[in-house]
């Protein structure tokens, strides 16, 4: 089976985790911003993170060159470019507005740069995609609070909003006021955790956000109770091995813990998180997953079309999709 061709739905990548090393330094030099690399080799060998916050110094260092709306739209337009070739045919986008805002960028102009390249995605590979603004876990609570009130009014034009950025000493119920909120208006909700954070972490998503599918979630195997309760209520795991394994949450793919996942009877699908700085994106992902940690076709079938049904698009054109998968 051609695994990079598998119809699939792509529901964990930041959008700001696109950003290829080539672009990097395009947009560096048209915005003037000083980045400390002079070419694709040394942005390269400076992404040897171990942990997620060495990671998260560099991604947010790197989006500094994101300067107007036109730079989302290209970012945009290049990652769909890139996965219409790796079989995704819908893709939920993580982008992160107050890493923006000190730039002056508005949550509005960032919405409308995606959107553009969202459009043009559409036109020129069918390929669908719905928006997910998240709320950096490392601020305070009352600034969630003020960038839930400043992307409510616009709320037709997002479906969910996640949680992300520095999980250790940031549990989940800081934001429970600012998940309650967004619940109110309507919208789903999303949250990373069990990641680098303990399962608790998972149990507060699920109970003090109401999150309709976790991000990541591999601790969970900590807590056999929980994984019961997970596993029962067929919850989504959407768990991205390649980018846990270059975070340091295992020590290499071999070790990653996905086949006990899936024998858990979790409702795991495959992602890929932040693509341009593993260099790894979804297809590669379904790859490695099968040629290094043995998963067999039949699971990563099952795994692709959970990932349609498992997404926030209307119930007929979710099991459309899910009935492209052979
Ligand atoms: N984890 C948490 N926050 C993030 C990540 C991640 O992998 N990527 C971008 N923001
Ligand atoms: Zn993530």
């Amino acid at each position: 089976m051609d695994l990079m061709a598998l119809p699939k739905a792509e529901l964990h990548v930041h959008l700001e985790g696109t950003l290829e090393p080539d672009m990097l330094l395009a947009l560096a030099g048209k915005n003037q911003v000083r980045v400390p690399y002079a070419n694709r080799e040394e942005v390269l060998a400076a992404y040897r993170f171990g942990s997620l916050d060495a990671f998260l110094k560099l991604y947010y260092a790197g989006m500094a060159v994101l300067r107007t709306v036109e730079d989302f739209t290209t970012l945009t337009e290049a990652y769909f470019d890139k996965v219409a070739g790796q079989g995704v045919k819908h893709a939920e986008l993580f982008f992160d507005p107050q890493a923006h805002q000190e730039k002056g960028l508005g949550f509005v102009q960032i919405l409308e740069g995606i959107e553009e390249g969202c459009r043009r995605a559409k036109v020129r590979h069918g390929i669908s995609s719905l928006l997910i603004p998240c709320i950096l876990r490392h601020l305070d609570p009352e600034a969630a609070l003020r960038l839930v009130d400043e992307m409510l009014p616009h709320k037709d034009r997002f479906v969910a909003v996640g949680l992300d950025s520095s999980e250790q000493g940031r549990p989940p119920s800081l934001f429970a006021k600012a998940f309650q909120r967004v619940r109110d208006a309507g919208l789903r909700t999303v949250a990373h955790a069990g990641e680098e954070g303990p399962p608790e972490y998972i149990r507060q998503a699920i109970d003090l956000l109401g999150v309709s599918r976790i991000d990541h979630g591999v601790r969970i195997l900590e807590d056999s109770e929980l994984t019961k309760r997970v596993a029962r209520a067929e919850i989504p795991l959407t768990v991205c091995p390649v980018c846990n394994v270059r975070l340091g949450v295992f020590g290499s793919l071999e070790r990653h813990n996905l086949p006990r996942l899936i024998e858990a009877g979790l409702a795991v699908t495959l992602h890929s998180d932040d693509p341009a700085y593993i260099q790894f994106y979804i297809g590669d992902n379904y790859v490695a997953c099968a040629q290094r940690l043995g998963i067999q076709e039949g699971a990563l079938r099952t795994i692709a079309r959970r990932s349609f049904t498992a997404s926030f698009l209307p119930e007929a054109e979710r099991e459309r999709l899910s009935d492209l998968v052979p």
